[in-house]
């Protein structure tokens, strides 16, 4: 996939901007809150429908305006097309998503259109963070290359809410107790196919992810990942059988769920334990290790998408050149130029040193305007 240009109008600090892109790097230097995050979610934003930042699209508009609209071309080698992507949002709430022209109505239609790879500095709360974020990483990572996949979380999210709210009915009303079985059914049903796709994906990611994390420590450290869940205990494919455990979990369960009025088990209570060498990442890994990790799972995406696609996604980096250690930078910027990723790379001046040995397109950008670099 090549993306070709973006174009901004209202989005953030910017005005009306087109940029260009070059077909390999592409570095954006300035100085702070200049936009060079703000671009880079703009991209982000074509790919997912969302940002990595909010979930409030009436933040996005610039301040002074009503509305804002993005837009990019890119390129698909895979089907040999060119394909236009355009959405515009407003602060009445109205969202338009079009794909070559044609509107489309939900988020979801935009996965798998353009795929991206992000790593930025808040990816460490993947490792740092609570378990809520390792799911909700590894829930949108899925969506991007499964179809149907955001639905079934949406319909997973819709029902879990339904029978939260019945189990506090239940406690008023005890004859309301009839309905839960349904709701069981339900629940079982989307999260054993979140549980199963959960497992599949780990099982394609995770030996990526191990491979890239011994090449940049030369040997040194053995990464793994390990998918904790009270439903299953060592990984299972076959959604029968996780439906079959996942059933009789919520009966064991029932009790407890009747007195705290939640569901207590299935995949929204799951999470992702990372180890190094057989220690868990989260609790004895130093900032740089659990930082490498990331790298090291963002990576192992690249090569999973291309290796489903046929195509690498565009490889987004934000801000994370001068946190890396000369290794973990040169093996990051190999990486790239060796395969060919299409790569937008922000960082402060300084970081100019790493961008000008590379065939590289260098950008200046200075309070929401984009201009190439010493032009
Ligand atoms: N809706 C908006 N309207 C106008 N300006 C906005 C809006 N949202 C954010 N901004 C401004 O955009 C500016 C640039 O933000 P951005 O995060 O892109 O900076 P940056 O160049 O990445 O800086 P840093 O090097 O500090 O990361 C900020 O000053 C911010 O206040
Ligand atoms: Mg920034």
């Amino acid at each position: 996939m090549v993306l070709k240009n973006i174009y901004l109008e209202n989005y953030r600090n910017y005005q009306r901007q087109t940029v260009n892109f070059n077909e390999n790097l592409n570095f954006f230097i300035g100085k702070n809150a200049q936009g060079k995050t703000n671009l880079l979610e703009a991209v982000y934003y074509l790919s997912t429908g969302r940002t990595f930042r909010t979930n409030k699209d009436a933040e996005l508009i610039n301040w002074q305006k009503d509305f804002f609209r993005v837009s990019c071309d890119l390129y698909k080698e895979n089907v040999n097309r060119d394909l236009k992507v355009e959405i515009y949002c407003d602060r009445n709430g109205n969202k338009q998503i079009k794909i070559n022209g044609v509107k489309y109505r939900k988020i979801s239609d935009l996965f798998g259109i353009m795929q991206v790879v992000i790593f930025n500095p808040d990816d460490l709360a993947i490792v740092k963070g609570g378990p809520g974020e390792r799911r909700r990483y590894i829930d949108l990572e899925i969506s991007q290359v499964v179809k149907g996949y955001y639905q079934v979380l949406a319909n997973y999210n819709k029902i879990l809410q339904q029978r939260n709210i019945l189990l506090k009915e239940i406690k008023n009303n005890p004859q309301r107790a009839d309905s839960l079985d349904i709701w069981n059914e339900q629940l079982i049903k989307y999260g054993s196919i979140i549980i199963k796709n959960r497992m599949e994906f780990l099982q394609k990611l995770v030996p990526l992810a191990r491979k890239v994390q011994e090449e940049i420590t030369l040997g040194q450290e053995k990464f793994d990942v390990k998918y904790q869940s009270q439903i299953i205990e060592k990984p299972i494919f076959d959604e029968g059988k996780i439906s079959e455990l996942f059933r009789n979990v919520l009966r064991d369960y029932e009790k407890r769920e009747l007195i705290k009025c939640v569901t207590l088990v299935g995949p929204h209570r799951d999470d992702l334990i990372f180890y190094l060498n057989d220690k868990e990442l989260r609790i004895f890994g130093s900032q740089g290790q659990q930082r490498t990790a990331v790298l090291a799972l963002k990576l192992a995406q690249l090569k999973l998408y291309s290796e489903i696609n046929g195509e690498y996604p565009l490889l987004l980096l934000d801000d994370v050149m001068s946190e890396l250690d000369i290794t973990r930078r040169e093996y990051l910027l190999k990486l790239i130029k060796n395969n060919n990723i299409q790569t937008l790379i922000t960082g402060a001046n300084n970081d100019l040193i790493y961008a000008q040995n590379q065939k590289s397109k260098i950008y200046e950008i200075e309070k929401g305007v984009v201009k190439n670099y010493g032009g």
